[in-house]
């Protein structure tokens, strides 16, 4: 075939769409949008009075010991579902061992906890309510108190129909379970891009995407919440220095106990990653530009260029969604019978 210059001015003009169309079909095998409805979830099923019940208790304090600390504290849904520190700081200003991941399409992680110790939102939810640097509380407490605030009695009945006795720290668990599985952000540019809007990326986040895809970030970060889905050394090629990946938190093995899992950790999602730092589990890392080329060197043995860098940067901020907008609860007010608020600092004991 003889090339004429129309042919090839034809070839010119098609070629970037090609390459679109191939960037839109690699990008749909490997990554899925959020759905704009929760899931069902196992064991809890939805209703619009549980939903209601869990969001209120999501914002009420008295949960915590010190009645200063609510689960909206640590994972503020105005900032991302997260809480801008480096590790969070809970009862007595104690600072904990890790950063905050964010709850928003939190449900979709194959399960929580940086170290996926909680298989579920219902068992993670029993989690930072006990943890004595978190909000430092007992389950009977909580019980105690919820039972000693009138309002709250109605709105158990009415989220647990036909249970006798419908407030337990089960069902405390399993009502912030339902509410955080609404907490979804659909919507995002690179969601928009998924359905086929080949405009809702400019071309600097589609060449990070590119980037995403051919360095191989995406075989840990896939799926509907870009990550969330798998296990994996932090320094698969190159052990990160240990300011960023401190020695004393080996992840997933305090969890397993086997020797494969020692620096393992869950591949985080990257959705509204743009608002959530400072990163990784040591919240060492406030850039997102160094965290990126960190994950080059730890985990691909790959030195991304400064462009390459500033590309899948302004990919990642692609996975920005809708936010949720959640109307502040007024919360029942508590009776004589409400326990006073405890500020002293126990002795410190294991988290569940
Ligand atoms: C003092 C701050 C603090 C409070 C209060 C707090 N959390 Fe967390 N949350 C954290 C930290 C830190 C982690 C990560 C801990 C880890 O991985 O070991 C976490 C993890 C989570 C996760 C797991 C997310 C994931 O991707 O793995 C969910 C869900 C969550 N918290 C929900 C809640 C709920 C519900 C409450 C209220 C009952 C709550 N948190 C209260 C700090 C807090
Ligand atoms: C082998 C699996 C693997 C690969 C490949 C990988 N990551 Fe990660 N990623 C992880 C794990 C595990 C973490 C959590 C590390 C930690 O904090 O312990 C992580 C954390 C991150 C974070 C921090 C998120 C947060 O909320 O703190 C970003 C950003 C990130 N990865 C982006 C990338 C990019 C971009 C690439 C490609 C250059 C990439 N990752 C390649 C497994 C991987």
């Amino acid at each position: 075939m003889r090339t004429t210059p129309a042919l090839l001015a034809a070839l010119l003009l098609t070629a970037p769409a090609a390459g679109q169309a191939d960037l839109l079909a690699r990008a749909r095998a490997a990554l899925k949008p959020i759905p704009a409805r929760p899931p069902a979830l196992a064991g809890n099923p939805a209703s619009a009075a549980r939903v209601e019940l869990g969001r209120m208790l999501f914002f009420d304090r008295r949960l915590s010991a010190s009645q200063l600390i609510s689960c909206n504290g640590c994972h503020d849904l105005g900032l991302g579902g997260a809480d801008l520190q480096e590790t969070s700081v809970g009862h007595g200003w104690q600072r904990g061992p890790r950063n905050a991941p964010t709850v928003l399409n939190a449900v979709f992680n194959v399960a929580q906890f940086w170290d996926g110790r909680a298989a579920d939102l219902a068992a993670q939810a029993k989690g930072p309510l006990q943890a004595s640097v978190e909000m430092s509380n007992s389950p009977e407490r909580i019980v105690e108190t919820l039972r000693s605030i009138p309002g709250y009695a109605p709105l158990f009945r009415a989220a647990f129909p036909g249970v006798a006795d419908p407030i337990t720290f089960d069902a405390v668990a399993r009502a912030l379970e339902l509410f955080e599985a609404t907490l979804l952000t659909p919507g995002a540019p690179v969601d928009r891009f998924l359905a086929g809007d080949r405009a809702a990326l400019g071309p600097t986040e589609r060449a990070g995407l590119s980037v995403f895809l051919d360095k191989g970030c995406v075989s840990c970060h896939d799926g509907v919440n870009v990550g969330g889905g798998g296990y994996f050394p932090f320094g698969v090629v190159e052990a990160p220095p240990d300011a960023i990946r401190p020695p004393g938190d080996t992840g997933r093995f305090q969890v397993t106990h086997s020797t494969d899992d020692r620096y393992v950790f869950r591949a985080p999602s990257l959705r509204n990653v743009a608002l959530t730092g400072p990163y990784f589990h040591s919240g060492r890392v406030r850039s997102l530009e160094e965290a990126v080329r960190i994950m080059g060197s730890s985990q691909l043995g790959v030195a991304l260029g400064p462009e390459e860098v500033t590309q899948v940067t302004a990919f990642l901020g692609a996975l920005t969604g809708r936010q949720p907008r959640i109307e502040y609860p007024i919360l029942p007010a508590g009776s004589g019978a409400t326990p006073p608020p405890q500020l002293e600092v126990p002795p410190a004991r294991p988290a569940p």
